[in-house]
Order: structure tokens, then C-alpha cells, then sequence
């Protein structure tokens, strides 16, 4: 066996040495080519600098090759443990084994497991690059996230590192939110992605491994079954994501993060994601009524929408989720409470939003394309699939955005909202509105409101007393190209618990 395996070694490395001088051969032909004219000769050099890095690249990719035709040599030979492990330095340990796969010839199928029963078969242990912190202790997770040193860009506090943390279970179609994400962020050391998995389901795992060094996958690691009392059966789904979205959280703060961003698997985003949540973060840091500034709109539909306001936004007592930043000051308020299950309705309880408001935007800058999922997919033909999705890109850090906090914008707000002229609901959908300014239609009564939530083809619940989108009770939206405000009363004193 043992001079088999020498002869295969050097074999791959005449092939190696062979193709790189040849490589340089032909660069040099290049070179020697006839003197061009001054006035060509910056493009010459330009497309000699591309060639040489491409030869680079080929060279490094040569080498790359080399490297596992050699661990794949040292492999198929018993008895040489750990020595890949040296062999390929710089790979994610959790790529690793998507890579031996790749050198079995078996691009398609990407299978971590199988590909680690059959190194087990082979009789060389499973860790292609064993990290040495494996064996301190640590939870794997932490391991994974202490890659993440750094919590500003250059120490600066205006540049704070936000990780986007992507909530994925079973959906191999994450794939559509993770392109979005990488095509849109400015830049990855800003906004690290972190897809936190529940569900160990192994083909959306291998989606997104996929994505090798453009994403970090974390693994919700408790997979045990959740005792949910009889009637709750139903609803277990909701105690998974609740538990999933705890241990993530938990995980991605352990880090020291100043605020995170959460996405969930099924969310589109539009080309100005990052550069709102950039532009907004440091009015959630400064006023503390506020406690988070989500991307979502409720009416966030075409025709009760603006579609030129691209950069208004809103407070918004209701807390929208979908697509949101937290900081962490939040996350410790939080986390020693984190309920069992439907944690987006207990947080929009009194205890927990302790009456703070979050930012919204007129236009959406999530949507969600999951039909299938824990909430049902009625709600999504019926509503979710008309929001429209914010397509023009908006400077968000450049703009003044100082309107939203809350001193300042209850003052001019609620003006424009009560200075406003009243009309009823039948008049407005008659068309027998006199003016093309903002108009108020007033409501005092639950039925009131959701009678005419209804008519207009506004979202008609509550939660904890809340309209969604609402900001002191007060919903803004857009009908027949008018701003129109459906409000209560001037001297409104606060949410009925009891409107549900
Ligand atoms: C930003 O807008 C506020 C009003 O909302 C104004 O008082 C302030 O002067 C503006 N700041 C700048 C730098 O323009």
C-alpha cells in the first residue's frame, strides 16, 4: 500500500507543477508582445493586471485541488487521522464536510450525514478540521459566533456591527430570503448573517451551508419533544418558535451585540433594508419610548398606500414583527421572562411593551412569500400576498430623522391628525370628499372601528387593545390617493384591553 500511495502523491504533484508552469508560460507569452502606444498602454496593463489574477486565482484553485486530491489519497489509505485536518486551512469546520462530499464526486447531493458515515466506513474520524476549542466546553453555538470580535466597524460607535439573525426550520425556499439579504447588504462585516435553524431538517440545512462564508449557520440544538397542555396541541408550533427564537436570541446577545435584526425564513427585503434599519438605529438607541423599528406594514397594500412616500415613517404602538431590530437592552428585559409559546402576542402585552412604540414605514420593506407555515395560509391568499414590497432605495442615513422622536412627533402628528377635517365612512366611499388633503374619519366605539376597517379593506383586529399600526389609536393610510386617518377622539386616554 505504501508506495501506491507515494506514487499517487507525486503523480498529483507533477500534474500541479506541470499546469502552474505552463500557466506561467502563457502570462509570459503575453508580456512579450509588441511595445503598445502610450495611449493603450494603461489598458494593457489593466487587462495584464486581470490576467495575472486570474492566473492567481487558477493557482490558488490548483493548489486547493491538490490539497484534496492528497487528503483524498491519505483517506482511501487506512490509518492517517487528522492529517486533512492540517491540510485545508481557512474552511468553516462546518463546511468541511460538504466539501469531502464534493471531492467524492457528489456535487448534487450535499449531505453532511451520509458523507460522515462514510468517512466512518473509511476508518478516518469524522471531523475533517477538528477546532481545537471543540473540547473546552463551550456550547457548540458559542463556539460558532466567537468568530464575531468586533462590535462597532473601527471601534467607531456611529458603525455598530447588526447581525441579521434568519429564523429558518423546513423551508428549503430560505434560499429566496438569504439572496435577497447578501444582495442587498453593504457590507457583510456590518451585518454579519446569522440563520439560526430549529427543526434539524437536513435539506434546508444543506441550502444553506450552501452559502458558505456569506452565512453562519447556528443549529437550535434541543430538538426534544414540548409537553403542550391537551387543548394547546394544535398549537405546538408556536411553542417550537418560541423556543427557538429564545435560544437564539439568547446565543447571538450571549456575543455582546449591541442589536440584532430578525427575519424569518419566508421574508422578502426590499434594496433599502439595511440602509433604514442604519438610517433608524440611532433614534431606537436615543429615545427610549421606542423599542424596536420593524420593516413591516400592516396595510402595507397597494391602494392604501402612498406609493411616493418612499421615505415616511411612522410610530406605531402596535409591534409589527417581521422583519425588526432589537437592541439588547430589550434582550435583558426580555430574556428572563421569554415565554413558552406565542411570543409575538406576549410581547404585545402591557407588562412587555410598557406602552413603547416602534418605527414603521408607509411602504414595506419586508414581505413575506411563505404560504406555508405555522400561521395559516387563508390569511396569506387573503391579505399578506397583496403588500407591497418598497422598491426605490431611500438614504435613510442622510435623512433628518428626528420627526419620530416622540417629543417632537406627537406634537406634529397629532396636529396633522386633529387639525384635519372630519368625514364619515360613507362619504368617503362615495367619493363625496370635497378635498384632496388629509381627511380624519373618527371613531369612538369598537364596532365603530371595525366597521369601518372592514369597508376599506383595512386590517381589523387588535391585539392587547392595539389596532395594528396604530399610534394612540390613531391608523393612517391611503384611500383614492388621500391621506386619511381613522382616529378617536382628540382626548383619548389609552387602549381597551377588552377590544379584541
Ligand atoms: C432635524 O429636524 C428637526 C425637526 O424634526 C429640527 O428641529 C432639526 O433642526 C433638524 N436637524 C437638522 C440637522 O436639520
Amino acid at each position: 500500500m505504501r508506495p501506491r500511495k507515494t506514487i499517487l502523491i507525486v503523480g498529483v504533484l507533477v500534474i500541479w507543477v506541470l499546469m502552474t508552469y505552463l500557466a506561467f508560460m502563457r502570462s509570459v507569452r503575453v508580456t512579450d508582445g509588441t511595445r503598445p502606444r502610450p495611449a493603450f498602454s494603461n489598458k494593457l496593463m489593466l487587462e495584464q493586471v486581470q490576467h495575472f489574477e486570474q492566473n492567481l486565482k487558477s493557482f490558488s484553485e490548483n493548489r486547493q485541488n491538490l490539497y484534496r486530491d492528497i487528503i483524498n489519497i491519505l483517506r482511501r489509505e487506512d490509518k492517517v487521522p487528522s492529517v486533512p485536518a492540517q491540510a485545508i486551512p481557512d474552511v468553516p469546520s462546518q463546511e468541511s464536510p460538504v466539501r469531502a462530499n464534493e471531492e467524492e464526486g457528489n456535487t448534487k447531493e450535499r449531505n453532511p450525514e451520509v458523507d460522515d458515515q462514510a468517512n466512518g466506513v473509511l476508518g478516518v474520524p469524522v471531523p475533517l478540521a477538528p477546532i481545537p476549542e471543540a473540547e473546552d466546553g463551550r456550547p457548540e453555538v458559542e463556539r460558532i459566533l466567537s468568530k464575531f470580535q468586533q462590535r462597532y466597524l473601527n471601534n467607531d460607535p456611529a458603525f455598530p456591527v447588526i447581525p441579521v439573525v434568519v429564523f429558518a426550520c423546513n423551508r428549503i425556499s430560505v434560499n429566496k430570503c438569504l439572496d435577497d439579504l447578501i444582495r442587498y447588504r453593504p457590507s457583510p462585516d456590518q451585518f454579519p448573517i446569522i440563520v439560526s435553524q430549529d427543526c434539524d431538517d437536513e435539506a434546508t440545512r444543506n441550502t444553506i451551508l450552501s452559502y458558505r462564508d456569506e452565512v453562519t449557520l447556528i443549529q437550535q440544538p434541543d430538538q426534544s419533544d414540548i409537553p403542550v397542555p391537551p387543548k394547546e396541541k394544535k398549537y405546538k408550533g408556536y411553542y417550537k418558535i418560541a423556543r427557538h427564537y429564545g435560544w437564539a436570541l439568547r446565543a447571538v446577545f450571549g456575543q455582546g451585540f449591541d442589536s440584532v435584526i430578525l427575519v424569518e425564513d419566508d421574508l422578502s427585503v426590499a434594496p433599502d433594508f439595511f440602509e433604514y434599519f442604519l438610517g433608524t438605529y440611532p433614534i431606537l438607541k436615543r429615545d427610549k419610548s421606542l423599542w424596536c423599528v420593524s420593516a413591516w406594514n400592516d396595510n402595507g397594500k397597494d391602494g392604501l398606500i402612498d406609493n411616493t412616500a418612499h421615505d415616511l415613517l411612522y410610530r406605531s404602538d402596535f409591534f409589527p414583527g417581521l422583519g425588526w431590530m432589537m437592541t439588547k437592552d430589550l434582550w435583558d428585559e426580555l430574556e428572563p421572562k421569554w415565554p413558552k409559546a406565542f411570543w409575538d402576542d406576549w410581547i404585545r402585552q402591557p407588562e412587555q411593551r410598557k406602552e413603547r412604540a416602534c418605527i414603521r414605514p408607509e411602504l414595506p420593506r419586508t414581505r413575506t412569500f411563505g404560504k406555508i407555515g405555522v400561521s395559516n395560509g387563508l390569511f396569506f391568499d387573503k391579505h399578506l400576498k397583496y403588500i407591497k414590497l418598497s422598491e426605490e432605495f431611500v438614504s435613510f442615513t442622510k435623512n433628518n430623522l428626528s420627526y419620530l422622536v416622540k417629543s417632537a412627533y406627537d406634537d406634529t402628528f397629532l396636529k396633522a391628525v386633529y387639525q384635519s377635517p372630519v368625514v364619515t365612512l360613507d362619504e368617503l366611499k362615495r367619493g363625496m370628499v370635497m378635498t384632496r388633503d388629509p381627511i380624519r374619519i373618527a371613531y369612538h366605539t369598537k364596532d365603530q372601528y371595525k366597521r369601518a376597517t372592514k369597508n376599506l379593506g383595512l386590517m381589523d383586529d387588535f391585539k392587547s387593545g392595539v389596532p395594528r399600526t396604530a399610534y394612540r389609536g390613531i391608523v393612517s393610510f391611503f384611500y383614492n390617493g388621500q391621506r386619511v386617518y381613522l382616529a378617536p377622539s382628540a382626548n383619548w386616554k389609552g387602549y381597551d384591553l377588552t377590544w379584541s
